[in-house]
């Protein structure tokens, strides 16, 4: 695992898009996957692809995308659906387009037509293999929405939003009342799949969540810790929340040698 911790959100963006940008490149046959995020911390991070595309140094325009999760009970075409908010706020940005845009479909007149559904999606994602997966991390130590006590195996599936999560979204929503109380997402073994995890967090209200996921025990409880497992994952900081890192002067270490080449 690799710990960037840079001095605010905005050089943690640039940081997380290189580490976005070199994943994709190394892709050997076949046009880029890249696993995308909703959320309010990613929103720099497509920033910054976004520039990069203005300087010539990224093309996204056949880059396929996989969204991590979408609510149960919204259709693709409502507001807050996460298909229309990765349309604004990623196709519309980095210039992907949306017929490239692949998101869980939540919506279905049955639960087993959803889980159904939720069975194809991780199947197309098997087959076309993921290169960069783009993750925030939640106050409670989700990614995706696979809340605490998802099994570190776990598919694509239907998964109830904990209390946290729900609270911690009514602000996209007119009240508590409207989130939905379920979602589509990928699964935690899904995410592994992934040849490389680029995670970003800002801000102190995520110390906590990835002190637990960086330096605590692999456990379910923290399903963040999962990124423990994978050989290629890169985790993006800024101080804010990094304070809660016991190894931080090892991590500083290690990516001045990554900047001088080594
Ligand atoms: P946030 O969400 O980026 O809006 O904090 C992260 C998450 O819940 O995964």
């Amino acid at each position: 695992m690799e710990v960037l911790i840079a001095a605010n959100a905005e050089e943690a963006a640039r940081f997380a898009a290189k580490a976005v940008i070199d994943g994709l490149r190394t892709r050997v046959t076949g046009d880029p996957v890249l696993g995308v995020a909703t959320g309010s911390t990613p929103l720099g991070l497509y920033a910054e692809l976004a520039r990069a595309v203005g300087r010539g140094d990224a093309d996204f325009g056949k880059t396929t995308a996989f969204a991590l999760d979408e609510y149960v009970g919204l259709e693709g075409t409502h507001e807050q659906s996460y298909r229309q908010t990765l349309v604004t706020e990623l196709c519309n940005v980095i210039g992907l387009p949306e017929s490239r845009l692949h998101t869980p479909d939540g919506h279905g007149d049955s639960e087993e037509r959803i889980r159904a559904q939720a069975a194809a999606y991780d199947a197309a994602i098997v087959d076309a293999r993921i290169d960069v997966q783009i993750l925030g991390i939640g106050t409670n130590g989700h990614i995706g929405f696979n809340e605490p006590g998802s099994s570190l195996r776990s598919r694509t599936r239907i998964k109830r939003l904990s209390a946290q999560t729900r609270m911690d979204n009514a602000r996209f929503f007119d009240g508590l009342d409207a989130v939905p109380t379920h979602s589509v997402t990928q699964g935690l073994g899904t995410i592994l799949d992934s040849r490389r995890m680029v995670l970003v967090a800002t801000g102190s209200r995520k110390a906590a969540a990835i002190a637990a996921a960086v330096e605590g025990p692999l456990s379910a409880a923290c399903p963040a810790s999962v990124l423990q497992l994978h050989p290629d994952a890169v985790v993006v900081l800024d101080e804010a929340a990094a304070a809660g890192l016991r190894n931080r002067a090892y991590y500083d270490d290690s990516a001045a040698g990554l900047q001088f080449g080594i």
